[in-house]
């Protein structure tokens, strides 16, 4: 099979690293792709990646086979929508599907639709209205852009006060433009925080490992949130009768739903769960995998990675068992200087040949560039030093062994990766 991958973070070197061991591979692109991929996969030059007819036209003369988006954006502009239309398969939910993370709004609809558990809310699109609701109910409580507003568009008011600026920022100085026209304003959830993603040919699902994401810059959760400095995977988080409530809770629900509504679901579907009790409330769907927390996935799942895919192409997902390993896997996020808010570029990157030699360790690049055999910072979150290992310990130690190997100019990371596991297991 010749598939191109879109992106060029970490978690498409992971969706790359994972492709190339299939025996079913015949050609692989990854477009734009960073320095590590590179590595491992073509990277065409020139293409751009958010053109959706000079991609179509790449499909065509590269005869591509399957086009698997890795971040949200294209899906939600409707990729799949867009190539599929000429007979080339792309593996992800159609625009309609990936308004579930697009729009939250839609995401809500379709939650009450479904039934799922979420906390309870109100839609405005009008700001004085949405200010006499928090007069109403005070705070705290959460107010939500509708949009996509690149991770940015929640604010968890503790206040009635933040709550104002919070609506005043997005509905009347528009700083993320259409995205914050509408806003969905939702009472704030006390409880532990949780993913959970499956792989879906829109009837049947398998889940992959769990896992847990480290949002915040700083060690002990402080600092602002980032798209995420670390994951471990498995987490003790999730029980087995955990994962058996989020399934019939969640997932098939909302399945059902969208089938229902004629758009059956395709690709991977990130629930971002509050488990209050034994509940788990839905806060957020992704139509997407989340990173880094494919980092420490895709390394856990045994099975050919193509064969997976090409069963759920076909609606036969339910022929495969998904094998996990028995090893833990952690990553640690290696950032620029000043990340998540401006940061530094182009520092070169020492000692990831050290690194890579240790044993179970693989360096998945997120911004890196590569010149002739050197590698330089190209973006926020750098590299995700990733390492598996017996248990949760040992890829901790394993992890932070490599990433000491490792470095550039103004290096950011926590050190606390991982650590989490242990207040669930005591
Ligand atoms: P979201 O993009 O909707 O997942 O929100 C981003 C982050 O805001 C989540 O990861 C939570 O930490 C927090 N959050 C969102 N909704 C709620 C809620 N209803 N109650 C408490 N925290 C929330
Ligand atoms: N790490 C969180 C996300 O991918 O949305």
């Amino acid at each position: 099979m010749r598939i191109l991958v879109l992106g060029g973070g970490g978690r498409e070197h992971a969706i790359c690293y994972v492709l190339r061991k299939s025996k079913s591979l015949e050609k692989l692109y990854c477009i734009p792709g960073n320095g590590g991929i590179e590595e491992i996969a073509e990277v065409p030059k020139g293409v751009k990646a958010n053109d959706f007819s000079e991609l179509l036209d790449f499909c065509r003369k590269g005869n591509i086979d399957l086009v698997l988006p890795g971040p949200e954006e294209p899906l939600v502009k409707g990729v799949r929508d867009f190539i599929e239309k000429e007979g080339i398969k792309v593996f992800g939910p159609d625009v309609f599907g990936a308004s579930l993370e697009g729009s939250k709004v839609f995401a809500k609809e379709m939650m009450v639709k479904a039934g799922v558990p979420t906390a309870r809310f109100e839609v405005f699109d009008d700001p004085d209205k949405a200010k006499q609701y928090v007069e109403k109910v005070g705070a705290p409580l959460v107010v939500k852009a509708d949009g996509l507003c690149a991770g940015k568009g929640v604010f968890v008011c503790d206040a009635k006060e933040e709550a104002f600026q919070a609506i005043e920022k997005l509905m009347e100085q528009k700083i993320f433009g259409e995205a914050g026209k509408r806003v969905v304003i939702e009472e704030k959830l006390e409880g532990e925080e949780a993913s959970y993603i499956v792989l879906t040919d829109g009837e049947h699902f398998k889940a992959l490992p769990t896992s847990q994401d480290h949002k915040r810059l700083l060690d002990g959760d402080q600092g602002p949130n980032t798209g995420g400095m670390g994951a471990y995977s498995p987490t003790p988080l999730i029980t087995p009768e955990l994962k058996t409530e989020i399934e019939t809770r969640v997932i098939s629900p909302v399945l059902k739903t969208l089938a229902k509504e004629g758009h059956p679901y395709l690709g991977f579907l990130y629930a971002g769960l509050m488990i209050v009790g034994n509940t788990p409330y839905v806060l957020e769907f992704n139509c997407r995998l989340g990173d880094p927390e494919t980092q420490v996935i895709l390394p856990r799942v045994e099975n050919d990675f193509v064969e997976l895919l090409t069963a759920a192409l076909k609606g036969e997902l339910y022929k495969i068992d998904l094998v996990e390993s028995r090893k833990s896997c952690v990553c640690v996020v290696m950032a620029s200087k000043g990340y998540p808010e401006k940061y530094e570029k182009g520092k070169k990157i020492e000692g990831l040949d050290e690194a890579k030699k240790l044993e179970d360790v693989i360096i998945f690049h997120a911004g890196t560039t590569k010149e002739g055999d050197a590698f330089y910072t190209a973006g926020g979150r750098v590299l995700g030093v990733t390492a598996l290992g017996k248990d949760i310990p040992s890829a901790i130690e394993r992890a932070y062994q490599a990433v000491s190997l490792i470095k550039f100019e103004g290096a950011h990371y926590r050190r606390d990766i991982g650590k989490r596991y242990f207040k669930y297991i005591s």
